[in-house]
């Protein structure tokens, strides 16, 4: 195993591990790329900004769920996580491509583990990488696979939606008591992030939420299938050429009815990580925010 020392992640880490980040997802998105898919592409200025941004956040609200692992003076690997009530989750965790697969993951991750080991549930949203499995499994965590939504929204399936408009900071407090009830905890200072990252659109009962961006589905919360679905129906209506609706759980079915109704395509990707609870619904979880 290499010599490595585990310490606190700091403001000065960031950018570092932003970059192994980048290199390790990059380098598991080209082995593991279906000859049908685009080439994996790196993130881009925008991209890279978003992500330091959201890590200064977890750093800010959760110093002790960031930690960082050291090999000599340089940083190769990374975990991010953060306590939101009575849920911990794991935002971010790479290890330097090169360096995988020899100890590191395991000694970056145990102190964050550690960090929400106290709390009654833990949720995080896994790659497909053996080796991140692998670390998850023994953690604890129990592996619930999942779908991605994808491709051109046909246009004449659209609803009229009603009973549905755009949410703002006036929604945030009934949304964290809905998030309460969906998986234990509210996203409290997440909300900022989600909201600067796209549209917030609300039914006018308060019944849900949903966070999109034209190309993707961020986030959606429901009270029933029947709030979520308007709410899903809604955000294809604002899709542009594409749209991807990711991490849908088997137990979210409503998600991919609509889809297919929609004349969209599924395929496999991923796992949702979960610790002392089941399969939140109707919910939609967002990967790193969960
Ligand atoms: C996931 C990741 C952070 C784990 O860090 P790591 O240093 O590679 O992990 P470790 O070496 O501590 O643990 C890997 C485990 O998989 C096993 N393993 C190693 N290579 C493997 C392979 N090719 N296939 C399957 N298992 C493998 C190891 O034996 C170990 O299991 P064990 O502790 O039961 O023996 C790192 O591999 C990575 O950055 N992957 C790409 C990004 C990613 O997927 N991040 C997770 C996001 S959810």
């Amino acid at each position: 195993m290499p010599d490595v020392r585990i310490r606190p992640m700091t403001d000065a880490d960031v950018s570092t591990a932003e970059e192994i980040s980048d290199d390790a997802f990059f380098a598991l998105d080209t082995a593991h790329r279906l000859p049908s898919a685009p080439a994996p592409r790196r993130r881009s200025p925008e991209h890279r900004a978003a992500w330091c941004a959201r890590t200064r956040g977890f750093l800010a609200s959760d110093p002790d769920g960031c930690w960082v692992a050291e090999k000599g003076d340089e940083v190769v690997g990374f975990a991010t996580s953060f306590r939101r009530e009575r849920v911990w989750c794991l935002a971010t965790f790479a290890v330097r491509p090169g360096l995988q697969g020899a100890g590191i993951g395991a000694q970056v991750l145990d102190p964050a583990r550690a960090y929400g080991a106290d709390l009654p549930r833990g949720m995080l949203a896994a790659s497909v990488d053996p080796r991140a499995l692998r670390r998850y499994h023994r953690a604890g965590f129990r592996l619930h696979p999942q779908l991605t939504l994808h491709g051109a929204v046909e246009r004449s399936t659209l609803p009229r939606v009603g009973d549905v408009r755009e949410g703002g900071a006036d929604d945030l407090a009934w949304m964290d008591d809905l998030d309460r009830a969906r998986r234990g905890g509210p996203h409290g200072p997440d909300h900022e992030r989600l909201l600067a990252a796209g549209r917030l659109v609300v039914t006018t009962d308060r019944s849900g939420y949903a966070y999109t961006n034209g190309a993707t589905l961020a986030l959606l919360a429901a009270e029933d299938d029947d709030a979520a679905r308007r709410l899903l129906w809604e955000c294809l209506a604002g899709a542009g050429e594409r749209y991807e609706i990711p991490h849908v759980t088997s137990e979210n079915y409503w998600a991919v009815e609509v889809a297919l109704a929609a004349r969209m395509d599924l395929r496999a990707q991923g796992y949702l990580g979960l610790r002392g609870m089941t399969p939140p619904t109707p919910y939609v979880h967002h990967g790193a925010l969960l």
